[in-house]
């Protein structure tokens, strides 16, 4: 059984945080409207970096990423491959010799749970949330969704795919789920695992095949 590491990065943290930054991402926060926005995107990618850095063995500011649109990719793979997922105050870093894509979300977001699955869910995802209860019916969607668009950035495609063409199967605790892309002839390649990164997140990890456990580490900057 291989591992997928998953690392959990706060970004609530002093921003002594941001390091190795390259001028392209300096930028980039810049051009963000609201600080809290900039300041989440320089603390998950000061903490992709590190991680990166880490795993490589080289210092975060040498972490070389490739040019272009898409999945970020480093520029050198040498059979690494990641994906960063960041909402409020929590950054999860997939690192995996595989495809692999994450995704984390707050349980605290507001959101027309029915109107959203009418959009990101199959008929039969839509019927099992009618029959919950709100408080559940919200987590079950948030679950669903950030399998579905673990999926999606694993793949590369992102939500250029709608979410309801990913079918995720029926779940067992701690268990890998095949997904199914419907449309998609050929044979499963995707397998999905849950997770609780912190108190009030779920979060999802994607990546091919099913021989994959989730290595969960909960980082602070004295990790790194
Ligand atoms: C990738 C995508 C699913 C991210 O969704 P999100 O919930 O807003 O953000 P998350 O925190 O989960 O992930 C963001 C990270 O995913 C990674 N990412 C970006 N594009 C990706 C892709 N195509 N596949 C996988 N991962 C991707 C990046 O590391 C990004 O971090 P950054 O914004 O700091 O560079 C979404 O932006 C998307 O579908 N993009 C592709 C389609 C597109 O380009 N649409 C135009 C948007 S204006």
């Amino acid at each position: 059984m291989q591992r997928v590491e998953v690392w959990v990065a706060p970004l609530d943290g002093p921003p002594a945080a941001n390091a190795g930054l390259s001028p392209a991402e300096w930028a980039r926060a810049k051009r963000y409207r609201f600080p809290d926005d900039a300041r989440r995107f320089t603390a998950a990618r000061s903490w992709l970096r590190r991680v990166l850095g880490a795993e490589l063995g080289v210092a975060p500011a040498d972490v070389a990423f490739a040019d272009g649109p898409g999945k970020p990719r480093l520029r050198d793979e040498a059979g690494v491959r990641f994906n960063l997922s960041y909402t409020e105050d929590v950054a999860l870093i997939a690192v995996a010799d595989r495809e692999v894509g994450v995704d984390v979300e707050h349980l605290g977001r507001g959101l027309r749970i029915l109107d959203a699955a009418s959009v990101a869910c199959t008929p039969e995802e839509i019927a099992t949330l009618h029959q919950l209860p709100p408080d559940p019916r919200a987590e079950e969607f948030l679950r669903l969704w950030t399998a579905k668009e673990a999926v999606l950035k694993a793949t590369g495609q992102g939500l250029t795919v709608p979410p309801d063409r990913v079918r995720v199967g029926a779940r067992r605790a701690g268990a890998a789920t095949p997904v199914v892309i419907l449309g998609d002839a050929s044979p499963p390649r995707w397998w999905v695992r849950e997770l609780r990164p912190a108190p009030g997140y779920v979060g999802a990890v994607a990546a091919e095949g099913g021989d994959w456990d989730i290595h969960l580490r909960i980082v602070t900057a004295a990790d790194l």
